[in-house]
């Protein structure tokens, strides 16, 4: 068993930033991490950056040229190989890519490009074939919130979205639960709340694939995560980590989150 999971803290910079915009902000955020993500294993925090695709090519250059400490993620993939897809892209090229992280099934994909729980079994079972790790997204809604369902609709998530993988797989993955109404609206789940839920992300773990994989898999928190806000979230003992968007943008402010996780 780990003494201490590596936080990830992941900028989801979602439909922003172009290729030239992109590079600007990588190379500040490196600029501002200098010397932050090198330190010693007690205090060791992962970032990665999910830009759109049109700007994997250009982040890939800058973070291997200037040897980053950041690593480089995506948004979204499909599941297959190659084929005729028109608009996707596969996992073998985010692959060839260097990128490290996939994001599957944000609930902006689930709600506005119908993405189901199968295809995101389907996303996440063929990122790690290509040596990526996927970061599942799990999350109510308000409303599910507020008829007391939370918990049945975050475990079945969790549960489809990793069902068939191996539990020394499953170990090695990222869930993010991001509570869909504190997406985008300055709303955070307290502390209390989101600490709860990851700690059910975790059980329902142990509970399908074993005490080891649930030990070690890390499970972020998103939902307007800010520099105001994030250590308070990040000194929970089941959170390992944010999946950032807006704050994200702003290098000085994904900055400052990064920080704050640190241990
Ligand atoms: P915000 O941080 O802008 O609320 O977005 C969260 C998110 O959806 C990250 O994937």
């Amino acid at each position: 068993m780990p003494d201490r999971r590596t936080p990830l803290i992941s900028g989801n910079w979602k439909m922003h930033l172009n290729h030239f915009e992109a590079l600007q902000t990588v190379q500040k955020l490196s600029y501002l991490l200098d010397g932050l993500l090198d330190g010693d294993e007690s205090a060791a925090v992962e970032v990665s950056v999910h830009p759109p695709f049109t700007d994997l090519r250009t982040v890939q250059t800058a973070i291997e040229t200037d040897r980053m400490d950041i690593v480089l993620g995506a948004q979204h993939c499909h599941w297959e190989e190659v084929g005729a897809f028109t608009g996707e892209v596969s996992p073998a090229m985010l692959a060839k890519l260097n990128v490290a992280y996939v994001i599957a099934g944000h609930s902006e994909r689930r709600e506005l490009f119908a993405e189901t729980d199968e295809m995101v079994r389907r996303k996440a079972a063929a990122i790690l074939a290509h040596g990526m790790t996927p970061i599942v997204c799990v999350g109510e809604t308000l409303a599910e919130r507020e008829a007391g369902s939370t918990e049945d609709k975050v475990t079945g998530q969790v549960r489809a979205a990793l069902e068939g993988l191996a539990a020394d797989a499953v170990g090695g993955l990222v869930v993010a639960y991001e509570p869909i109404w504190a997406i985008g609206t300055g709303r955070t789940a307290s502390a209390e709340d989101a600490q709860a839920v990851c700690a059910l992300v975790r059980a329902t773990v142990a509970d399908g694939w074993g005490q080891q994989p649930s030990a070690t898999l890390r499970v972020q928190y998103g939902g307007s995560v800010k520099p105001g806000n994030a250590a308070e979230l990040m000194s929970r003992p089941d959170i390992d980590g944010a999946l950032v968007g807006g704050a994200s943008l702003v290098s000085e402010d994904f900055a400052a989150i990064v920080r704050a996780s640190r241990g």
